[in-house]
């Protein structure tokens, strides 16, 4: 299996807007916004993201991220964003790092991998040490958090805050 990961671009197509609409819209507090959008929206949402990661047109209260998409074997199976730096808001919940795989491949350790090489890009960006707000009962981020290097630091009844060194 080959894996690697592809940042957003505007000139992304039928294949992520594909995979876009079988990710859920809202999954433990990740948060799918293309989901049932047309392909219109889908281009103009392409736009609008591609600006945002270079910080422009960032809208209020946002911070610039980037967004990749993971493929393996050449096919798209899920995407992740990273924001270039916290908020107080994103601090308390959000974090820098949020991930998901398509429902149809999860369990096989994508979401591992996947996080894996966002942590290594983040360190790219300098970032050196990255917050997940994982959900108390998101067992398998929880997992993939750990297998990675992750440290909760605290927790209350909804989520746990964990960081990661890159
Ligand atoms: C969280 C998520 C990315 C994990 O992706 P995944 O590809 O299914 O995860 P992996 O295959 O890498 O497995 C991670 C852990 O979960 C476990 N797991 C995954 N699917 C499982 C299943 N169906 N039953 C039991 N355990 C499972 C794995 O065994 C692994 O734990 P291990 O290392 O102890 O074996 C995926 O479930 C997802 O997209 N969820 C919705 C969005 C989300 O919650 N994002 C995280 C926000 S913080």
């Amino acid at each position: 299996m080959e894996f690697n990961l592809k940042k957003l671009s505007t000139n992304d197509g039928q294949e992520i807007y594909a995979m876009l609409q079988e990710i859920p819209y809202n999954e433990n507090g990740f948060l799918n916004d293309m989901n049932g959008a047309t392909l219109e929206e889908f281009q103009a949402w392409l736009i609008k993201r591609d600006n945002e990661s270079k910080g422009i047109g960032i809208g209020e209260g946002r911070v610039p991220q980037d967004i990749y998409w993971l493929f393996a074997n050449g096919f798209p199976v899920g995407y992740g964003k990273i924001r270039h730096r916290l908020t107080k808001k994103l601090l308390d919940d959000g974090g820098h790092i949020g991930y998901s795989i398509l429902p149809s491949e999860r369990g096989k350790d994508y979401g591992k991998l996947q996080l894996k090489l966002l942590l290594e890009r983040a360190k790219e960006m300098g970032i050196d040490k990255v917050l997940l707000t994982i959900h108390i009962n998101n067992i398998n981020s929880l997992k993939a958090a750990m297998k990675n290097g992750g440290v909760i630091e605290k927790q209350d009844e909804n989520k746990c805050w964990v960081w990661i060194e890159c």
